[in-house]
């Protein structure tokens, strides 16, 4: 008995510093998860080579026997596997057909962009004629129909102030901005700062900044992971301006003062 306890032991030790070092790597919570599993697989393991041998056995009860003891093995990994968490192929297509989508929507929009461009300078050679033609003398020329402003489409999307405020959150997933900043009491607050209150610190445009460029604001205390750029300087190509817009006014909302969000103090 005293034997079965100091293997425990031992295995939670090794269990324990498995943990550890998983966790200074920062790696997620299920593979630190796994090590201790591990490592506590293996003190049953070797638990079990103290247990007293069975005696010989044959004929039917040893068929018996060694059938017991493969659905025994087979259930104990099939229900093993599957209560661990699991990679979900379905989640991480969504994120990629999401941000996939938005290229496309991009290069639309560039496309609709370069033409009203090319409509606009038209417009203003047809102006310049007129004029020329004016002071030729040529009257009577009908006035040019101004070009209509960039279509109900672009009006569509921009959206009431609910549709902000999700595409905002939305970002936030998108861009696991949840990975480093703890909000609303969820997400990793290991390496970045809670945001709580950070609507009470920074305006919408500043919040902008800094995610369109993190060295633009400093948290106070974090010098280290700033000097070491922990905050990635990336969003601005993976978002559209619309996004991040939406992204900094949501959480520009957030202005719970019994958070201890840091000052944010203006860098470049
Ligand atoms: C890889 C980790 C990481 C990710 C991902 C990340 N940040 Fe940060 N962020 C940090 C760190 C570390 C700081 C503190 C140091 C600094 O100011 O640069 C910070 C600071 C901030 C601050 C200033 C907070 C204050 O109190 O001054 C804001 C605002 C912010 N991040 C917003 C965001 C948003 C929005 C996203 C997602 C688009 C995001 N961060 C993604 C690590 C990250």
């Amino acid at each position: 008995m005293g034997n079965i306890f100091k293997k425990l032991g031992v295995g939670l030790v090794v269990g324990g510093v498995l943990v550890g070092v998983a966790r200074s790597q920062e790696l997620p919570f299920d593979f630190q998860l796994l090590f201790l599993i591990i490592a506590l697989i293996g003190a049953v393991l070797f638990m079990l080579l103290d247990a007293p041998s069975i005696g010989v056995m044959s004929g039917r009860k040893s068929l018996a026997a060694v059938a017991v003891f493969w659905v025994l093995l087979i259930t104990v990994c099939f229900v093993g596997a599957s209560s661990l968490p699991q990679f979900d192929p379905e989640d991480e297509r969504a994120k990629i057909t999401k941000l996939l989508e938005r290229e496309r929507e991009k290069s639309e929009q560039g496309k609709t962009e370069k033409l009203l461009a090319l409509a606009k300078s038209l417009d203003e050679q047809v102006k310049k004629l007129e004029d020329r033609l004016k002071g030729v003398g040529g009257e009577a020329i009908p006035a040019v129909a101004p070009i209509p402003p960039a279509g109900g489409r672009r009006a569509a999307v921009a959206g009431g102030e609910d549709d902000v405020m999700k595409v905002g959150e939305e970002q936030w997933q998108l861009q696991e901005c949840y990975n480093c900043h703890k909000l609303r009491g969820e997400g990793g607050k290991k390496r970045g700062p809670e945001l709580d209150n950070i609507g009470s610190l920074l305006t919408v445009e500043e919040i902008q900044q800094k995610i369109a460029d993190p060295k633009s604001f400093m948290a106070e205390g974090y010098d280290k992971e700033y000097a070491k750029g922990i905050m990635p300087n990336k969003f601005k190509d993976l978002m559209d301006p619309k996004e991040m817009l939406a992204l900094a006014t949501w959480l520009g909302s957030f202005k719970n003062a019994s958070v201890n969000t840091p000052k944010p103090i203006k860098k470049s």
